[in-house]
């Protein structure tokens, strides 16, 4: 599986000969500002809710590519509204088969509205699993319990999470969900693009390092095969 990093909490995986692209905020991020979104490819497009810094991109992408949107129920609604065509509705605890694997909607403790103001139901994250390797993108979300029922449940090659505080989980509560997700292998989001989520990037890798994990900081741009 390879990752590509497109800032904030924006990625691609190849994965089961797809491309599933997360959370696009490119032409908005200006640490993005070298990343021509025109040329970011998706088969499907994963939207964990409804908050314009994991979406400000998505309806323009999924026209451009005919990508299939992944959303919890509401978020998919609104892009439905947006003129995408194809729009696979799920909602949490529901898992869902896809030609490149399965995806499960998981809990994520935070909010969702959607740019128009409307309701964007509950935040989500994604565990995504293509011929029995999985991993996981929590979503912005607060560290929670729920996460030991997936490292219970998946065997997981990495996890993306966020790390930049303020609005979501920290750095030493990123360290903790790796604990409960059991996964060594930890890709940073949701850091930096704001001044409230500005980090120091070696106090936080070296947190995971002493702890016998790693945490993935990869540039913009940037790619990691897991
Ligand atoms: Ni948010
Ligand atoms: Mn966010």
């Amino acid at each position: 599986m390879q990752l590509t990093y497109f800032g904030h909490s924006c990625f691609s995986v190849a994965a089961g000969g797809r491309t599933l692209l997360f959370d696009p905020f490119i032409t908005p991020n200006p640490l993005a500002a070298h990343i021509d979104v025109d040329t970011v490819s998706a088969d499907y497009l994963l939207l964990s809710h409804g908050h314009a810094d994991h979406l400000a991109d998505a309806a323009a992408i999924a026209k451009r590519t005919g990508a299939t949107v992944i959303a919890p129920f509401e978020v998919g609604n609104w892009i439905a509204g947006q003129g995408v065509a194809k729009v696979r509705h799920m909602n949490h605890g529901g898992r869902a088969s896809f030609d490149f694997g399965t995806v499960k909607l998981t809990n994520a403790i935070h909010s969702s509205s959607l740019p128009d103001g409307s309701y964007g139901g509950n935040p989500a994250g994604f565990l995504v699993t293509v011929s029995g390797e999985s991993f996981y993108y929590s979503g912005d979300t607060a560290l929670t319990l729920d996460m030991q029922l997936i490292g219970a449940s998946a065997r997981l090659r990495f996890a993306v999470l966020p790390i930049g505080d303020h609005f979501t989980m920290g750095c030493e509560d990123a360290l903790t969900a790796s604990r409960f997700l059991q996964c060594d292998q930890i890709v940073g989001a949701h850091y930096d693009t704001f001044p409230p989520i500005k980090i120091d990037h070696a106090r936080a890798v070296a947190l995971f390092q002493q702890a016998g994990k790693t945490l993935h900081l990869p540039a913009i741009g940037g790619s990691l095969d897991f």
